[in-house]
Order: C-alpha cells, then sequence, then structure tokens
C-alpha cells in the first residue's frame, strides 16, 4: 500500500514536472526533492517533493536529478492511468493549492493517521483525473490483527497494544487456549462509545474463530477476555 502511495506523490511531482516542459531553463533551476523520513522502528522512505517544494523545516532532504522524475518505467496500473490522463490540461481539474497542502501534510506529519489522510485526500483529487485510479484501493482503511491466545499458549492478546487510524478495523481471532471472547470495559472506552455494541460476548472455541470491528471515534479502548480476565488477558487499542 505505502509503495503504491509513493509512486502517486511521485507522479504528481512527474506531473508538474511536465507543465515545466516547455520550459528548459525553468526546469533546471527549480530544486527537486526527497524528503527522507524515518519511521519509529527505524525504517527509512523517501518522499518525493513537487518541485520548488522546500525542505520541511527539521526534516533531511536530498536532491534528485530531474531526469528522475521523468524515469515512470514499471509504474503501477494507477500510475500509467495518471500519466495517461494527465497528458490532458489539467490546470481547470487540479487545485494545486490544495493538493500541495494535502502533500506537505504527508511529509511534514509525525502522525500516521494524519499522513495516510492527506495521502488519501491528495489520491482522490488525483483521481478525480483518472477515473481508473478510483479502483486501485491504495488508501483504503486498514485492519489490524490481533491473536487471542500467544502461539506459545499463554493466556493473553498478542499484540497486548494496538494502535489504528479512524475508520480502521481491528480482526481478533482465535489462536489458542480459547474459549476466549473480546468484551470492552464500560468505564474504558471514549465518551458516547457503547461498550455493549463493539463487544464480542459471546465466546469462541474453536481455533481460526474471527470477531472483527470497526472503529471510528478516537480515543483509548479497554478490553479483556471474560473468561481469562483473572489470569490478566487484557489489551489496549489506540484509535487516532
Ligand atoms: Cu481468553
Amino acid at each position: 500500500m505505502l509503495f503504491k502511495s509513493l509512486m502517486l506523490v511521485g507522479l504528481l511531482s512527474n506531473v508538474a514536472a511536465n507543465n515545466l516542459r516547455d520550459n528548459k531553463e525553468e526546469i533546471a533551476s527549480v530544486e527537486h526533492l526527497d524528503l527522507e523520513i524515518t519511521h519509529a522502528d527505524g525504517k527509512r522512505e523517501l518522499f518525493p517533493l513537487l518541485p520548488g517544494t522546500k525542505c520541511p523545516p527539521g526534516h533531511t532532504c536530498r536532491a534528485r536529478a530531474f531526469e528522475d522524475l521523468t524515469n515512470i518505467a514499471g509504474m503501477t496500473p494507477m500510475g500509467a492511468a495518471l500519466k495517461n490522463n494527465l497528458k490532458q490540461p489539467l490546470a481547470m481539474a487540479m487545485n494545486w493549492e490544495e493538493l500541495n497542502t494535502n502533500l506537505e501534510q504527508v511529509v511534514t506529519s509525525d502522525s500516521y493517521c494524519t499522513r495516510r489522510a492527506a495521502m488519501k485526500r491528495a489520491a482522490g483529487m488525483a483521481a478525480g483525473l483518472a477515473a481508473a485510479a478510483v479502483a486501485q484501493p491504495a488508501y483504503a482503511a486498514a485492519t489490524a490483527d490481533v491473536k487471542m491466545g500467544s502461539d506459545a499458549g499463554l493466556l493473553a492478546f498478542v499484540p497486548a497494544k494496538t494502535s489504528i487510524c479512524k475508520g480502521d478495523s481491528v480482526k481478533w481471532t482465535n489462536n489458542k487456549g480459547g474459549p476466549h471472547n473480546v468484551v470492552f470495559d464500560e468505564d474504558g472506552v471514549p465518551g458516547g462509545v457503547d461498550a455493549e455494541k463493539i463487544s464480542q460476548a459471546e465466546q469462541m472455541g474453536d481455533e481460526g474463530d474471527t470477531f472483527t470491528m470497526a472503529f471510528s471515534t478516537a480515543g483509548e479502548y479497554n478490553y479483556y477476555c471474560e473468561p481469562h480476565r483473572g489470569a490478566g488477558m487484557q489489551g489496549v487499542l489506540i484509535v487516532a
């Protein structure tokens, strides 16, 4: 999913570059940067910035040759669709300022959820130009997996703490040591959320049984497994 996202951002840079193609001197003078983002887990990613975009303060950027931007061999189907569509005049269809704002959020936000939402908005604006691009679910909501019972048979939710974005889902799978269930604590959910409605009180006895729930309210959710609450089988869900 992330790869497609990067492709899109890269292409949008490319589009802007194409717009400038008539003026080679201008092209040469415009700086093209890749923003380097280091995730909490140490993984690094490069986000191509729109031509002329400054490196956000406090971040590391790498200059790239203009030729790199036009090298679009091996692009995804979404990329191809975008490129074909963008051969046509796009000035009136594309709100560059808004797009830039979204892309800036993509590269400057420290919040994964904010970044993903901004990417989705940017993709939506681009998709307005290319119907085929809409079919690419690159920014669809995600589903986090939680095992009920560790592989070694411990009575625990694995992982015990899960973080998702608003609109995402969690899928609990009965792994080992069942029966298990998922009961949200009435006092441990955000205000206005009906703990009963998001719980799976029915016990799941068979390995492989699943329970999936979507979460649309931000906040911290505390839940436990009723049969194994005494053994400390509890979990935390953070919705950002
Ligand atoms: Cu349990």
